[in-house]
């Protein structure tokens, strides 16, 4: 008998007892190494008055520890075996892979509008937000749209029945809608709020009209607004072109084109040129572009992307500001049609169709 014969048959014992796969086998195991008649390790400490006073002295240690150990292999493998058969009655089955939970994520349309109020919030501007049902006075008298003006055409409106049943108080109290636009946010918030300052508003408009691959009846503006002593165009066009470049994450060119709003004078339309041609379509000479053609700018290399101008007077005097006083720049921007330029977008129906092979895609 010598040590390494000892640490043999305890390695061997340690390698079968980690095997079993139930109890029965490790008792099996149990008996071949520790069982009372013939046990490997009863037998060796059995064999221990045979040898001289001096073996007996250093084997007697090392058979008992190795019993130990190989007592306390039992013991830790009967544990295990019995924390795994709970389980399995509890119906777990840890060896199963696991369920895949299909976590969702952000509507584009909601990372873009996340994007561009980060962007204007780095440039000072401050986020705002106002009602979607609106005062007919904020969206459309206070911009200086009165009644019966033609101008109310270009906004068709979804008009609230009242339930006020006394026909004075009716009268007299302003008629409710769902708000056209973002732009009556901008006199709520002068009513409050004294200049300088510069603000957005992200938000939920509604039109009354037909929709095709570039209408929709609900969709959504970012209106902003700049009031102080010497603001001006030339702020705006810095403002416009900064926020593109960042949005669109390179140089971007914008074009500045005369156009008609109530609200202000000079009122202009902003164009981008096409992110996906790079206006490259329009051109006579570019003969790929002119043959395959652009489907984002339907080959006029521009995209109509925002309304803007420089505050009407009649605007501010709604708010109580002296105009001789303040000036200032209003824009207000299709968040689909962003959406739209910055991922390739062909319809603007797709955004509210509910289907999830449209939505997985981001
Ligand atoms: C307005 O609504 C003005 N309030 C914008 C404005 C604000 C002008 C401040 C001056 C100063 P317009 O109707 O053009 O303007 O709409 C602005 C933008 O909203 C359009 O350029 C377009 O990007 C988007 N838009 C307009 N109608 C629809 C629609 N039916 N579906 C989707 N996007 C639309």
């Amino acid at each position: 008998m010598d040590i390494s014969e000892i640490e043999l048959q305890k390695k061997e014992a340690f390698d079968l007892i980690s095997n079993c796969k139930n109890n029965e086998a490790v008792e099996l195991q149990r008996i071949k190494y520790l069982g009372r008649k013939d046990g490997v390790f009863t037998n060796l400490i059995k064999q221990l008055p045979e040898l001289s006073a001096d073996d007996r002295r250093t084997m007697g240690p090392v058979i008992n520890g190795a019993k130990r150990e190989v007592e306390g292999a039992v013991d830790k493998k009967l544990e295990s075996l019995k924390a795994k058969n709970s389980q399995l009655k509890a119906g777990i089955d840890i060896t199963m892979p696991g369920k895949k939970i299909y976590a969702g994520h952000l509507h584009p349309l909601t990372m873009v509008e996340r994007e561009i109020r980060e962007i204007f919030k780095a440039m000072n501007f401050s986020v705002i937000e106002g009602p979607e049902v609106e005062k007919e006075y904020y969206n459309f008298d206070a911009l200086n749209i009165p009644k019966n003006h033609p101008a109310r055409d270009m906004w068709d409106t979804f008009w609230l029945r009242s339930n006020q049943k006394n026909s004075k108080l009716k009268a007299k109290s302003s008629k409710l809608l769902l708000r056209t636009h973002t732009s009556p946010v901008q006199v709520r918030y002068m009513e409050k709020h004294k200049p300088p300052f510069q603000i957005i508003v992200p938000g939920r408009v509604f039109r009354y009209e037909a929709t095709d691959a570039s209408h929709e009846t609900n969709f959504h503006q970012v209106e902003g607004l700049m009031v102080g002593k010497d603001v001006t165009l030339a702020n705006f066009k810095f403002v416009i072109q900064e926020f593109f470049s960042r949005l669109f994450k390179k140089q971007v060119v914008i074009r500045l084109r005369p156009s008609y709003f109530p609200f202000v004078e000079p009122g202009l339309e902003v164009d981008v040129e096409c992110v996906k041609c790079g206006g490259k379509a329009r051109l006579l000479h570019a003969q790929a572009w002119r043959r395959q053609g652009c489907n984002v700018c339907k080959n006029s290399g521009w995209l109509e992307i925002m309304g803007a101008g420089m505050v009407h007077p009649r605007v501010f005097e709604a708010a109580h500001y002296n105009p001789r006083e303040y000036q200032g720049f209003a824009f207000g921007l299709g968040l689909e049609r962003v959406a739209m330029i910055k991922y390739n977008i062909p319809d603007i129906r797709l955004f509210l169709s509910g289907d999830l092979r449209f939505i997985k895609q981001f």
